[in-house]
């Protein structure tokens, strides 16, 4: 027996799934999926089976010629979810599995027309990364196994069905509509995904379009338009795109993250339109991966860093080419700043801070953090530093290209750099970097002139002319680095100056908030409330609620929030929210 991964079952030495052929039923009223799905196997195999699955129900499983297997549902474990054992007959070339999801799936929210921008049908959702793909289909959710697939999914006429994948056919039948997809590259699970509702689409370029509900596409188009610009930097960098098209879906407000790198359609929050193209850096990240996380893949959680650390590299090599090395190193500052609060926080938790880690029986999902992004980020800075541009660029063409379509650990990338750049890893301790906590004494600090701008300020408070030309980012940056707790007078005097409370701009207004909830000023309260049942990205509820949940004063405030809006939120953020309450409990 071999488990590679310690969140899957997927033994290694059994047969490895290589295409997944799908269908499904998309149920509103039920909020279920009913599906079946016939995994092939890379080659034809014979004995024990061990698949993913989280709260499915399994009505049967079958062989070759529809031959009924025996199998057995194990009783579900915490993180992994509930095993599927199937015996295989002789030289099985692939299985059958019918089967309901549940309600509750980890990976799927269903919306009322209520919580949609149009109001007036539902949509649902899936968000499969790190090891949700399970509870949508029974498969082996674990990154090392790649697969093709084909799907057909059947939903009420009046709604579209989009999947991460090729648009095959749409075909009406009724109240009914069947649309057909497929995805002809080989994928990690996690990259599987489906979006359902009221949708439309708008034109952005010869290779990409955002989908949106009707009621924001033209507010997409606009902050989006300059997609086909970051797709040609991108190859510059990496190479040819090699995922044919780059779309992108805006999707309703409870999307947990900012963006989901799916596969030729990318999940974006609507926190992004903020109506003057500051935030689109999300935008270059989720197509950055897909030369970094959906070619080159990490082969499980304990290997992560590979996936965001290099996508942040290249997204801000892209934010450089297309805005200057000012924006970028403005951001990397940043990430700099929100990276030592981080690993402030895990005090407690020192091996949450490395960079190749140990997740068996943690949750991907608690021990998610900027750790992998930003500490990866500043190594592979640190290891272009060392070599040199003209020697990295070259380097990290070779890397995407050795490794494409494979799921790689930490080790292997080690074994080609040693190879490629000889010496250079131990030059820069690289022991360090990915196997001990905190940040190591080596570590670039990230320059721009507007950074050093707003560091002369010291504890001074911007002036109102200085304070009108800044940047969503550098107003991030000026209120993350005030420290806690802040002066109610001078909180009083930013609000009136700059109005902080009123701003649109996610990015400023939780900053803003977080730094006056930590401050004990509660003239923000309202504000704060009404946020948190009007977003669902993680990004921006953590750290509010954090806030809340550590003051005496708050905590019942944060409470009656959660409880409130909780229904709203997609199951994942639900998850690492109860967790934060918890945590912080009197
Ligand atoms: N792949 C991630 C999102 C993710 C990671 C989902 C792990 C589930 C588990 C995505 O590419 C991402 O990093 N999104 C960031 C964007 C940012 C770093 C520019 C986000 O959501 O904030
Ligand atoms: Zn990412």
């Amino acid at each position: 027996m071999a488990r590679l991964d310690p969140h899957s079952y997927n033994d290694s030495t059994q047969p490895q799934i290589s295409h997944l052929a799908w269908r499904a039923k998309v149920d509103f009223s039920s909020r279920t999926l009913k599906g079946e799905a016939t995994l092939t196997f890379a080659a034809p195999g014979t004995g024990p089976l061990d698949l993913d699955t989280r709260d499915l129900v399994i009505e049967g499983v079958f062989g070759d010629g529809g031959k009924p297997l025996q199998h057995e549902l194990f009783k579900p474990e915490p993180i992994l979810g509930s095993r599927l054992h199937v015996e295989l007959p002789a030289n099985t070339k692939a299985v059958t599995i019918t089967y309901a999801t549940s309600p509750e799936a980890s990976a799927l929210q269903w919306l009322t027309p209520a919580q949609t921008s149009g109001g007036k049908h539902p949509f649902l959702f899936s968000q499969c990364q790190a090891i949700h793909a399970r509870s949508v289909v029974p498969l082996q959710d674990s990154p090392r196994v790649r697969i093709r697939y084909t799907a057909e999914l059947t939903v009420p006429a009046e709604l579209r069905a989009l999947m991460a994948a090729s648009f095959v056919s749409r075909n009406v039948n009724g109240a009914w509509a069947m649309e057909r997809y497929e995805m002809p590259q080989a994928i990690p699970p996690y990259l599987l995904a489906l979006a359902v509702g009221q949708l439309a689409s708008k034109d952005l370029g010869p290779r990409s379009r955002v989908w949106a509900e009707p009621a924001v596409l033209e507010k997409a188009a606009w902050e989006f338009a300059e997609v086909d610009s970051m797709l040609t930097s991108a190859e510059k960098l990496l190479g040819p795109y090699r995922w044919d098209r780059f779309d992108l879906l805006t999707m309703p407000q409870s999307f947990p993250y900012g963006g989901m790198e799916n596969p030729r359609l990318t999940f974006v929050t609507p926190t992004l339109l903020a109506g003057d193209r500051s935030l689109v850096n999300v935008v270059a990240h989720e197509l950055a991966h897909s030369w970094t996380g959906n070619l080159v893949t990490n082969a499980n959680a304990d290997h992560f860093w590979l996936n965001e650390g290099w996508t942040v590299f290249a997204e801000r090599r892209i934010q450089e080419a297309l805005e200057g090395a000012e924006v970028a190193g403005l951001h990397a500052a940043l990430g700099r700043r929100q990276l030592e609060k981080t690993i402030e926080g895990f005090v407690d938790r020192p091996e949450l801070t490395l960079l190749r880690t140990h997740y068996e029986g943690i949750d991907p999902d608690d021990a998610y953090s900027l750790v992998p992004y930003e500490k990866g980020y500043l190594f592979l800075r640190t290891l272009e530093e060392s070599v040199g541009k003209k020697a990295f660029d070259p380097f990290l063409r070779k890397y995407v290209d050795a490794f494409a379509f494979q799921s790689i650990t930490t080790e292997q990338f080690i074994d080609f750099v040693e190879k490629e750049l000889p010496g250079a890893l131990k030059k820069i301790n690289s022991q360090a970097w990915l196997h001990e906590p905190g940040l190591p004494g080596n570590a670039p600090a990230p320059r721009s002139v507007r950074l050093e701008e707003l560091q002369k300020l010291g504890a001074r408070l911007p002036e109102e002319a200085q304070g009108k030309k800044w940047t969503p980012a550098e107003w991030s940056l000026c209120l993350e680095s005030m420290p806690r707790p802040a002066k109610a007078a001078d909180l009083e005097k930013l609000d009136a100056r700059f109005k902080l409370t009123g701003r649109g701009n996610y990015e400023v207004l939780i900053s803003w908030l977080a730094l006056a909830v930590e401050s004990g000023y509660q003239p923000v309260l309202g504000r704060v409330e009404q946020v948190l049942g009007e977003v669902g990205r993680m990004k921006y509820l953590k750290p509010l609620y954090t806030a809340l949940a550590k003051s005496e004063s708050t905590r019942a405030l944060a409470r009656r929030c959660f409880d409130k809006y909780r229904d709203g939120y997609h199951p994942i953020a639900r998850g690492g929210l109860e967790a934060i309450l918890k945590k912080n409990a009197a």
